[in-house]
């Protein structure tokens, strides 16, 4: 990794006050908390308040992160935002929030992975920090996914959700430290999950909106084959790389799109499930955000724990997927 170790120093997360249950759900389109329930394991999930947008989730986020590190915002050398759901277009939703929390002018910007954003972001921090040119970055994946939904698809509204995870990323001079990591992107499955409209391939107008081409289309069965299948390569590709097996792994933390992939994915890499942490029960899919929430849940829960070798995989729209292998 570069010239000097990389860690994740510290996390933090936020979701919204604002809880959706099954129910509520089942008052809205044609759906039953059975069948949310069974086909993909999410019972309630957050949603963003009216005013609330994705540099305030990640502000909260990031407000946790730094204090448990025990840094500043003024100690911050980069702020990178993984997101699909920023602000506005631009400028970047990491420029929010640098002014918001009061950091020095360090390099802020967005990055869109769709539900590889965090991995991404780590993996980028991970470099600056390897290579010994920043000390302090902060990696924040923020989704106000709510946003882009359409409420009458019963296809898309009862999986996506919002919030925000955060981590410092710092160089290491013990154990814990970034050990492997395997990033991906297949823009052949492109058509499975977006936004068509709002871009320059179909700039908004009264048509778009008219048609709702603004909110996210995804075709969930086709992504679902894939999902299990490349979530295994990946897993598979960041041991391999950490010189690590199976059987070395103490904890893993897969992107929360669906129940039935995190089982499938389990079972095809010999882990049982009590070594997997799962919120979508509770937080549904956060695309970013999920893995980010996630880690930040599973260390205060104190599932992870120093010394233990954790992995971090996600697949999502692009398509994208990675697996990060670290030793907290
Ligand atoms: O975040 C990263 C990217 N996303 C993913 O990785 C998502 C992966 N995909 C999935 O999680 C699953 O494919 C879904 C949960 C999205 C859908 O589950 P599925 O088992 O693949 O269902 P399906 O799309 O094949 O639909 C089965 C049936 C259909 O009815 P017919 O055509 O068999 O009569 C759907 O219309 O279920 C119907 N259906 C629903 N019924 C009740 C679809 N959504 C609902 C719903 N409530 N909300």
């Amino acid at each position: 990794m570069g010239i000097r170790k990389t860690k994740i120093a510290g996390t933090g997360s936020y979701v919204p006050e604002k809880i959706l249950t099954n129910a509520d759900l089942e008052k809205m389109v044609e759906t039953s908390d059975e069948w949310i329930s069974t086909r993909t394991g999410i019972k309630e999930r957050r949603i963003a308040a009216k005013e609330e947008a994705a540099s305030d989730l990640a502000y909260y986020a990031s407000k946790e992160a730094l204090q448990t590190v025990g840094i500043k915002p003024e100690d911050l050398d980069m702020i990178i935002v993984a997101t699909i759901t920023p602000d506005m277009v631009f400028p970047a939703t990491a420029c929010i929030l640098q002014q918001r929390l009061g950091a020095r002018e360090v390099p802020a910007f967005d990055l869109e992975a769709a539900c590889s954003g965090f991995l991404y972001g780590i993996s980028i921090a991970s470099q600056f920090i390897g290579t010994g040119l920043y000390n302090n970055i902060l990696v924040v994946a923020a989704e106000t996914l709510s946003k882009i939904i359409d409420w009458e698809d019963r296809n898309t509204c009862v999986i996506f959700a919002d919030g925000a995870g955060a981590a410092v990323l710092q160089p290491s001079n013990d154990n814990s430290r970034i050990i492997s990591i395997y990033l991906g992107a297949d823009g052949g499955g492109a058509d499975l999950v977006g936004v068509p409209a709002g871009g320059s391939r179909m700039p908004a107008s009264f048509e778009t909106v008219r048609n709702k081409q603004h909110y996210m289309k995804m075709k969930g069965n086709e992504l679902f084959k894939r999902a299990v299948r490349i979530m295994v390569e990946a897993v598979n590709i960041s041991l391999e790389k950490g010189d690590l097996d199976y059987e070395d792994v103490d904890f893993f933390i897969p992107h929360q799109a669906n129940i039935r992939i995190i089982q499938a994915v389990t079972k095809r890499i010999n882990l049982n499930m009590d070594k997997v942490y799962v919120n979508l029960n509770k937080c549904g899919n956060m695309s970013a955000a999920s893995i980010a929430v996630a880690l930040d849940q599973a260390v205060k829960e104190g599932k992870v724990k120093r010394g233990d070798k954790v992995v971090l995989t996600s697949f999502g729209g692009g398509l994208t997927w990675g697996s990060i292998v670290l030793e907290w």
